[in-house]
């Protein structure tokens, strides 16, 4: 039906030249620019806040898609909002007032994304996906770029497919971590709408080539 949406993660690009990698994505055709969010504390890790954010959003015209793997994550999400995130992704593990959160992302005029980690079950979506507008399936643990895909995200693809048919078919199926030219074609007929892709795309020889060939064999 519709062609597969393109999201490179920034985590991968030169943050030495945040603006020619932005120029990198945008001239591949991409349609989001990912932002990984990580704070040392939900993640082994710690990536970025709001200012880069902001710095991102003033040089591009893609849709900013922000992934908070941060814990408690309600004290920023109007940060990041008003840094210029089109669409706000929040981690199932990390919202014990899930509804409340989703209603809040949405009160500030973003669209509201859940992500679920590899361990945890496609079927505690099920309450909330009639108010998601995305969710964001881990096929990698989260903290790291440049990780292997886990297989047994295919099947997680193909539940959650199933459910939004049953539930909520606007809702978007992005995939997240170790998205190749490899495994694209895969997880697109499991039912993912949009690949975010950071090793993948920017440490490839030819960004914009490997973007034209992913998008070719999702067709
Ligand atoms: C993982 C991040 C991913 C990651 C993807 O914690 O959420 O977005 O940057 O990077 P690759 O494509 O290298 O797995
Ligand atoms: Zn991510």
């Amino acid at each position: 039906a519709h062609s597969t949406l393109l999201a490179p993660s920034i985590l991968s690009a030169d943050f030495t030249d945040l603006r020619s990698s932005i120029a990198i994505a945008e001239n591949a055709g991409a349609e989001w620019i990912h932002c990984d969010i990580m704070d040392g504390n939900f993640v082994p890790n710690i990536t970025f806040g709001p200012f880069i954010v902001q710095a991102i959003a003033s040089c591009t015209s893609m849709i900013i898609d922000t992934h908070l793997m941060i814990a408690a994550p309600d004290r920023y999400i109007e940060e990041f909002v008003k840094a210029g995130s089109h669409q706000i992704t929040v981690h199932q593990e990390a919202c014990p007032h899930l509804h409340r959160t989703i209603q809040f992302i949405k009160s500030l005029g973003a669209k509201a994304g859940v992500s679920i980690n590899p361990g945890t079950p496609v079927s505690t979506l099920e309450s909330i996906l009639p108010d998601l507008d995305l969710v964001l399936l881990m096929s990698v643990n989260p903290g790291f770029g440049g990780q292997k895909f886990i297989p047994s995200s295919i099947g997680k693809i193909r539940e959650l497919h199933n459910m939004r048919t049953r539930i909520n078919p606007e809702l978007v199926i992005a995939i997240d971590g170790g998205i190749t030219e490899d495994n694209a074609q895969e997880v697109v007929s499991a039912g993912a709408d949009a690949l975010i892709a950071g090793t993948a795309f920017f440490k490839a020889a030819n960004p914009a080539e490997t973007a034209a060939k992913i998008r070719a064999l999702t067709r």
